[in-house]
């Protein structure tokens, strides 16, 4: 089964997306997160972003079987779709998901991601549209924002829609990412669905992988977010079919920390001033807590200062062999 890094706005960066296929691996392909319409054109933000694996990189990937990456956009009408779309084209895509999950009320109240799945006409003309677009596209997306009657209704366009994969997490938008999985209609999701079909939702170990797996033989994959975040050698164990009471400790700190190191030299170049710097990598560690002494976790998240995070830092390496 494939194993797929979700997308995760403020997280999976383009470095952090890099980095991660050079040091873990294991990842059959990296969605970028969303890149969205401001002020009438492509955010450039997002754009700048997507450059991690371009030009030889993409290239070298393709002939040798790596990762790719995955850009995917969101959108609440065939106009913004027609824009973001082209501008990826433009830079060579030739693959792109399209967003109808994201649950962030800016979005869903612009009718963009899960905020769009109510809307059969629009995700309809959309549908139209891939038909005429000549790159694959895939789906990412929730059973509706207030009820899975709605992804049920769509389900006839999206059979009939030439779509590469839909990725399905099984919550409702007003759910956000709490709350039950809905296995009861992933199931009948699953039985209905005529592309391939892609789990997401809380896989945070190889068990549960393997277990998914068990359970929905005819699954293309499972996408992971969260949980790989959390486990950034998941991808590499379940390849490997190591449980983590068999994964080496010491082996998953150092790569960590070479991951890590990669990621701050890079934000150390990027952004200006301890608080900026700061803010980007912070976020490395968020979901890192169980992997790391508890008390040094806590003198990370709370450094002020560049002097402070490096300090704990190096306390933390001095556990390293
Ligand atoms: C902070 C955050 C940012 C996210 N950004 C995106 C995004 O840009 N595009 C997207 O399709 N999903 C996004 N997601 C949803 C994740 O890709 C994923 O579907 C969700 O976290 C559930 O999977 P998990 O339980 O494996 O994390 C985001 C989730 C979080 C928590």
């Amino acid at each position: 089964m494939k194993i797929l890094f979700a997308p995760l706005q403020g997280y999976t960066t383009g470095i952090y997306r890099r980095a991660h296929a050079e040091i873990f691996g294991g990842v059959d392909a990296y969605y970028a997160p969303f890149l969205r319409i401001e002020n009438g054109k492509p955010r450039e933000k997002d754009l700048r972003d997507l450059n991690s694996f371009d030009g030889n990189a993409r290239e070298r990937n393709a002939r040798e079987g790596n990762a790719r990456e995955i850009p995917q956009i969101i959108a609440n009408s065939v106009d913004e779709f027609k824009i973001l779309a082209n501008a990826l084209i433009a830079k060579g895509y030739t693959e792109i998901d399209f967003n109808m999950g994201c649950p962030f009320p800016m979005q869903v109240n612009r009718h963009r991601g899960a905020g769009l799945l109510s809307d059969i006409q629009a995700v309809q003309a959309i549908m139209d549209e891939i038909k005429a677009t000549p790159v694959k596209f895939s789906v990412k997306m929730r059973l509706g924002q207030d009820s899975p009657n709605e992804a049920f209704a769509l389900l006839p366009i999206l059979n009939e829609a030439p779509l590469s994969q839909i990725t399905l997490h099984p919550r409702l938008g007003k759910q956000q990412y709490k709350g039950a999985i809905d296995f009861k209609s992933f199931e009948k999701f699953y039985a209905e669905c005529r592309h391939p079909l892609v789990y997401n939702g809380d896989i945070t170990s190889v068990s549960q992988i393997c277990e998914i797996e068990r359970r929905y033989p005819k699954l293309a994959g499972v996408m992971i977010g969260r949980g790989m975040l959390a486990r950034p050698s998941m991808a590499a164990d379940y390849k490997e079919l190591r449980d983590i009471n068999c994964a080496d400790p010491q082996d998953f700190l150092s790569k960590l920390f070479q991951m890590h190191q990669v990621i701050f030299d890079h934000a150390c170049k990027t952004y200006q001033g301890d608080s900026q710097i700061l803010s980007h990598i912070q976020s490395f560690w968020e979901y890192l807590e169980p992997s790391i002494p508890k008390k040094i976790f806590k003198k990370i998240k709370k450094a002020g200062k560049l002097s402070e995070y490096q300090a704990a830092i190096i306390e933390i390496t001095s556990h390293l062999p």
